[in-house]
């Protein structure tokens, strides 16, 4: 997919990754960005840098009417990317962490669920285009430390792969982004070092136009996955050939 004629749709778009993956898009100079956050208002900063091509939309991804509302208004997206996600803290066995883990469930693998359900129909009037979701080193092995974000990490890597095996037939390419720590709001107590997230998003740009399928944005997430990336994928396509042809 070349980005420059792409229209994209970023969820969680008014900080962190999901700021830099507008600001990478309007470097690419894609023809139209689709910014979506809950508070409009916080897209201000972000509409400013290219206020002819960055159209902001108020979109809580938990929302049913907020995602159908955000499909009717951008009709023309051929570029899903599916950003937006929360983490909560403490183990599986403090006293609210039913409640942690049902929210990180809703953002992350539900709210990601119902986009993908609300702009498959979309991509595909326009030709296939690409989705691309924010998964996680934590996606292939849980970090106990914030267990319920890995779970929900790890059902999103599920989902992302059975979504690039039903959607292939409509000619949609689908990408994971197994990152590691990066220098937002979400990591600033993790130790160690950082990835930058515009480099995140440049790097997630170069796989678009290239049609990776999985991408390892930093050094963390290279070491991870250097020993287990071929054998993930071996599995994952053997298990896609038990979709009916
Ligand atoms: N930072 C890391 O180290 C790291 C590593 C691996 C993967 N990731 C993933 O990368 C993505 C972006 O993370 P980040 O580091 O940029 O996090 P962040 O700085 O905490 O930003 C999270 C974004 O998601 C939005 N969001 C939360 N709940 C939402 C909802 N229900 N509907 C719509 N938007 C919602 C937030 O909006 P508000 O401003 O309204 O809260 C914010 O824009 C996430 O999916 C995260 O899991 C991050």
């Amino acid at each position: 997919m070349n980005v420059q004629e792409s229209v994209a749709l970023v969820t969680g778009a008014n900080r962190g990754i999901g700021r830099a993956y507008v600001e990478a898009l309007i470097q690419a100079e894609a023809r139209r960005v689709y910014a979506a956050a809950r508070q409009i208002n916080s897209l201000k900063e972000i509409v400013a840098i290219a206020p002819d091509r960055v159209i902001p939309i108020a979109l809580d991804v938990t929302q049913a009417e907020q995602v159908n509302a955000a499909a009717q208004a951008a009709q023309d997206v051929t570029l899903l990317i599916n950003n937006a996600g929360v983490i909560g803290s403490g183990g599986l066995f403090t006293a609210d962490s039913i409640e942690t883990a049902q929210w990180e469930m809703n953002t992350n693998f539900f709210g990601t669920l119902a986009m993908v359900r609300a702009f498959a129909p979309i991509l595909q009037q326009n030709g296939g285009g690409t989705i691309v979701n924010m998964l996680s080193v934590v996606s292939v092995a849980n970090a106990p430390v914030f267990g319920s974000y890995s779970a929900s990490k790890a059902a999103l890597h599920s989902l992302t792969q059975d979504i690039r095996a039903e959607l292939a037939p409509q000619g949609t390419h689908v990408i994971g982004v197994f990152s590691g720590p990066v220098a937002t709001d979400m990591a600033e107590n993790v130790p160690g070092d950082k990835a930058e997230p515009i480099e995140v998003a440049k790097t997630v740009l170069q796989a678009v136009e290239t049609g990776l399928e999985d991408v390892y944005p930093d050094a963390v997430s290279q070491s991870v996955f250097s020993a287990i990336a071929e054998p993930l994928k071996a599995i994952e396509k053997q298990f896609a050939t038990w979709l009916p042809q």
